[in-house]
């Protein structure tokens, strides 16, 4: 059943739309293999994020949305075309700067298993290697504060950790160096209805009182119109549109259908009235990369 903490939408929070995109993907390509078993990915795919946005990317299995945030992260190259965060090409960030600039909650969690709480959320901080081991630990007992966990928490080791708690380790991990921006592969993805709740209101919460940008995948429906300002769907191998959540809903495509309007889609639907925009004006039509390019694609 769809529960009211992630059915609620999310709060009004300023976006700055007339900025320069926090996230600038243009003409990306992504193509893996080599001569006659080379597939592709992204087709020249196109999508910009705003500051304060809280975008959400669907897609099928297999469409490409994890190697996307990789490249966002500066972690994977594109094959062709530009990614551009906070005004820097992404390839260009290193694993410093990427630290400091995104903080990304990866799909199955991945903590260190051989390494405590602490160590685990540390671990960029103490790598960087600035700042003296006693202020290391107090940052890292801030950020885990910060995610609702405790001091006593921090000598365990991951093996000894509910789901639940290993998802806030990771992003007491991700939000270490204190970065503007948040990606999240599949943030409740393997948790029990309570704990993706409770999850959901943490990441409402902190995108609210550290005023991040967040950009998202995932697959479930009530996360996704608990915390999202705007979708993009992946599907063709590119971003065929992005919108508010309940206009994208109505859009006229196979994956969109299927996605939104089966049994769970109507059902995490329905208990909200009405799309609150992000902008606090009125809902803008979903906008169709391909057909509508935004005003910022046309005057990069
Ligand atoms: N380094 C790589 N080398 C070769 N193929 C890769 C590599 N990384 C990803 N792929 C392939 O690219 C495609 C997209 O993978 P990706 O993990 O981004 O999908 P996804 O949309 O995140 O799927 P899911 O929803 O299942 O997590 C897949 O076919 C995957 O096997
Ligand atoms: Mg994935």
């Amino acid at each position: 059943m769809s529960s009211p903490a992630r059915t609620a939408s999310p709060e009004h929070i300023a976006v700055a739309p007339n900025e320069p995109p926090i996230v600038d993907v243009q003409g990306l390509w992504t193509q893996f293999g080599k001569g006659a078993e080379t597939f592709t990915v992204h087709q020249d795919l196109n999508f910009t994020v705003q500051r304060g946005e809280m975008l959400s990317l669907v897609g099928g299995s297999g469409t490409g949305k994890t190697v996307l945030l990789r490249q966002i992260l500066g972690l994977a190259r594109p094959t062709r075309g530009q990614v551009t965060v906070l005004g820097r090409p992404a390839s260009e960030m290193g694993r410093e700067g990427a630290a400091s600039r995104v903080g990304m909650l990866f799909q199955h969690g991945a903590l260190f298993s051989a390494f405590n709480v602490l160590d685990n959320v540390a671990f960029a901080l103490r790598e960087q290697g600035t700042l003296p081991a006693d202020l290391v630990r107090d940052a890292a007992l801030v950020k885990l504060q910060m995610v609702g966990l405790q001091p006593e928490h921090a000598s365990r080791m991951p093996a000894d950790l509910s789901g639940g708690m290993v998802k806030r380790v990771a992003l007491a991990r991700a939000l270490i160096m204190d970065p503007p921006l948040l990606l999240l592969d599949e943030p409740t993805a393997g948790l029990d209805p309570n704990s993706a709740d409770e999850f959901c209101a943490l990441l409402r919460e902190l995108r609210a009182s550290l005023g991040l940008t967040v950009v998202m995948v995932t697959h479930d429906l009530d996360t996704l119109f608990a915390l999202s300002t705007r979708v993009a769907v992946l599907a063709d191998k590119k971003v065929i549109v992005t919108g508010p959540p309940h206009e994208v809903a109505h859009f006229q495509h196979p994956f969109i259908e299927h996605f939104f309007m089966g049994e769970r889609g109507q059902r995490a639907m329905a208990p909200v009235q009405a799309p609150v925009p992000a902008t606090g004006q009125a809902a803008a039509p979903p906008s169709v990369p391909e057909a509508a390019p935004t005003p910022h694609k046309e005057n990069p």
